[in-house]
């Protein structure tokens, strides 16, 4: 049939297949035979020229002549074996109507976070804006349930002959497609009005390769499903005595977004970003074969041995109107300094941020307002491979000089040394309806006194203005990447950088698209401060802003172009689309009210027939 081959991870300059070691779930494949009792499955021509004027300007959308009759689904999903789902949000047994069931409303809304229920769900995602925030589980529910932003139809994927049928049903019947795996994304990268979805998420084999050569790289290495999350990467890592670089938040899928976007965690510093791990990867393209820009089964990663990991904790309190000295109130577990004093205190770690990250360590930090001109930091440290006194040692210089500038905290003698690998379940993790700023700050602005003060100066004013700040201490540099990851097409702002400092903005559900149009230009003042201070910067996708102006840029640096000449070729069709990725700027989503960023509305082309 067709072969899927191993390609090596450098998603743009390598390409070289070598022998393919398949998942039983990668030999399963759409065959001729399916194809003649169905021919809407029939796989692409990418050889053909394809004009745009000679498609139609949107995707197909339910009720639309051309959308597929009920016969056509209950014959994709014969040739599925039954796994194409056609499922309603998870608030539709709170909604009036044939699904009203006041037990199953009260389940769901008793699940105060993204639990086991939401992380099964063909359609939940963590970020509920994008969607439109179409029926929520809400006791009193008022109105009809909508599908809004949710895909219509879903294949429960097991084997590759679920995405081929998918993806050549979808381009044949001129469907809006969407990809789903364990719906992290901030930005509705896994929702779509209208769309069939591919589910990855239960791809989820693993096999230790103890030996495993590709080019320059000889070691040990690991092979995983698509839907892994980072928690069973961990229970791995501790069955195999091993350490893969895996996200940091747990119950992010692996194979995803975070892979492809680049991917931090807490080995960012000392062996690089998720996507330089990754010495092949299977794929299914827009039309069948090997690719770059395609539906990922499984993939190859770098392992080493074990490792563990100690961390130092800091925080404080800030009160910047009542000028109180450094008092601590009883009723807060931290220090609470006058504002000026505080702001000093966060400059100076943000500064010593540098010697963490070259000794391979990575930071975690919040400054969160807390109202009432109240401000909390709080940041944990994780230095891979450091002993505790170590770890003493390398931070003390931060302390002396919080001590000079007012701060009188002690350098915690007593650490936690843990293993990186360990065992653990994960609960799942709570909705999170935010929408994220980020930028990659490069370490130019660590070397010069002046350009640092205004760096951290344009950071405060950005707090000052009610966003919280996270800022995340990464230095995935060439030299640390290696082979591959090197020559790959991550964002090149990636290398240079420091710290990934991101503004995060809670997004109030029923919003008018006025009002969200408001906050983004509100936030946006504060970004282009940081912008003007690191010119030919980037930020990071996956925990960067939908709406980002040039983002072309900003997501993808100079390696852009070459990208979007690959993207045209691989997929002709426009078949894989979502917002701010390779080739998006060619479509775009028509909502109803013009809500920034939504993708609660029907795929169309940009410019269709000008
Ligand atoms: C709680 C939490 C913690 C986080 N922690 C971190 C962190 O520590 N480090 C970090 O770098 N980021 C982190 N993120 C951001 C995270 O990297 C992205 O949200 C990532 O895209 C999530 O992947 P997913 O598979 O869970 O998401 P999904 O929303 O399912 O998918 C994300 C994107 O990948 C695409 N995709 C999914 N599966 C496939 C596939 N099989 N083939 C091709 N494309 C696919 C989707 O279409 C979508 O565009 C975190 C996010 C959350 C919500
Ligand atoms: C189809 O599904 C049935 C039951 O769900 C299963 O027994 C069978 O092995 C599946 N066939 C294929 C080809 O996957
Ligand atoms: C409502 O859902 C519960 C399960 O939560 C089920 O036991 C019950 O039969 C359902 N009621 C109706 C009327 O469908
Ligand atoms: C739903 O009910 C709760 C109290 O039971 C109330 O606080 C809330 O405002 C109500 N929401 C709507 C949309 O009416
Ligand atoms: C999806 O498929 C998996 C594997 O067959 C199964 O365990 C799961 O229950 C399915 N989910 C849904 C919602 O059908
Ligand atoms: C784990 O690996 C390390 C080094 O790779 C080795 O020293 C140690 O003995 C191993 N432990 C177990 C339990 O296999
Ligand atoms: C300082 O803050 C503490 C804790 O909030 C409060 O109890 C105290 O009264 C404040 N002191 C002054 C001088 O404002
Ligand atoms: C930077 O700010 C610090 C603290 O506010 C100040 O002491 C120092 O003089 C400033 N340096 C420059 C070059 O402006």
């Amino acid at each position: 049939m067709h072969p899927l081959i191993f390609i090596f991870s450098s998603f743009l300059l390598l390409l070289s297949p070598i022998s393919a070691i398949n998942f039983p779930y990668e030999s399963i494949q759409l065959t001729d035979s399916d194809i003649s009792i169905f021919p809407d499955l029939k796989f692409g021509d990418s050889s053909l020229k394809i004009s745009t004027q000679d498609t139609p300007e949107c995707k197909s959308f339910p009720g639309d002549p051309s959308w597929p009759a009920d016969s056509d689904w209950s014959r994709l999903n014969s040739v599925l074996n039954g796994s194409l789902l056609h499922p309603l949000p998870l608030g539709a047994p709170c909604y009036q109507g044939p699904s009203y069931n006041l037990s199953k409303c009260q389940a769901v809304n008793s699940i105060t976070g993204y639990t086991a229920a939401a992380r099964e769900d063909p359609l939940a995602v963590i970020t509920l804006w994008a969607e439109g925030g179409t029926c929520l589980p809400s006791l009193n529910a008022t109105g009809a349930c909508e599908q809004g932003g949710y895909p219509v139809y879903v294949i429960n994927v097991t084997t590759v002959k679920d995405i081929q049928a998918g993806i050549n049903f979808a381009r044949n019947r001129n469907l809006r497609l969407v990809i789903k795996n364990a719906g992290h994304d901030f930005g509705g990268r896994s929702v779509g009005a209208g769309s069939l979805s591919i589910w990855t998420y239960h791809l989820k084999s693993f096999e230790f390769l103890p030996e495993f050569s590709i080019g320059e790289y000889k070691g040990m290495a690991v092979k995983v499903g698509a839907g892994i999350e980072a928690w069973e990467l961990f229970n791995y890592m501790s069955i195999y005595n091993i350490t893969v670089v895996a996200p940091g938040g747990s119950s992010v899928g692996v194979g995803g977004g975070w892979m492809a976007g680049g991917g931090h965690g807490w080995l960012t510093s000392k062996y690089g970003l998720g996507s330089d791990q990754v010495l092949s990867i299977q794929v299914v393209t827009a039309r069948w074969e090997i690719g770059t820009f395609g539906i990922v089964t499984s993939f190859i990663m770098k392992a080493y041995p074990p490792i563990t990991i100690t961390q130092n904790s800091l925080n404080f309190i800030g009160a910047v109107a009542s000028g109180n000295k450094s008092t601590t109130a009883p009723s807060e577990r931290f220090t609470i300094y006058d504002g000026e004093t505080f702001f000093k205190g966060v400059s100076l770690y943000y500064r010593f941020a540098k010697k963490i990250v070259d000794a391979g360590g990575i930071g975690f930090s919040y400054v969160t307002p807390l109202g009432n001109n109240r401000y909390s930091f709080t940041t944990t440290n994780s230095l891979p491979g450091l002993t505790q006194a170590q770890v003493v040692d390398l931070m003390q210089p931060l302390y002396d000089d919080l001590k000079v500038a007012g701060l009188n905290i002690a350098n915690p003698k007593s650490l936690s040394t843990s293993p990186y690998g360990h065992q653990g379940s994960d609960g799942g993790t709570s909705q999170y309806n935010v929408r994220y700023r980020s930028r990659l700050i490069p370490r130019k602005n660590w070397e010069d006194d002046n350009l640092w003060n205004q760096t951290f100066g344009a950071i405060r004013k950005s707090i000052e203005a009610g966003f919280t700040f996270h800022g995340t201490l990464n230095g995935p540099s060439k030299k640390i990447a290696g082979w591959p990851g090197s020559s790959s097409g991550v964002n090149p702002a990636w290398r240079p950088s420091v710290m990934h400092s991101m503004l995060i903005e809670t997004q109030a559900m029923g919003l008018t698209a006025q009002q969200a149009d408001d906050e983004e230009a509100k936030i946006q003042d504060s970004m282009d401060l940081w912008r003007e201070l690191t010119p030919g910067a980037g930020s990071y996708i996956n925990e960067g802003d939908p709406g980002e102006q040039n983002w072309q840029w900003s997501f993808f640096g100079d390696l852009y172009p070459q990208l979007l000449q690959t993207k045209r070729r691989r997929d002709p069709w426009g078949l894989f689309w979502a917002i701010t990725t390779v080739g998006s700027e060619g479509w775009e989503v028509k909502t109803e009210d013009g809500y920034p960023s939504s993708q609660n509305g029907r795929l169309c082309r940009v410019g269709y027939g000008g």
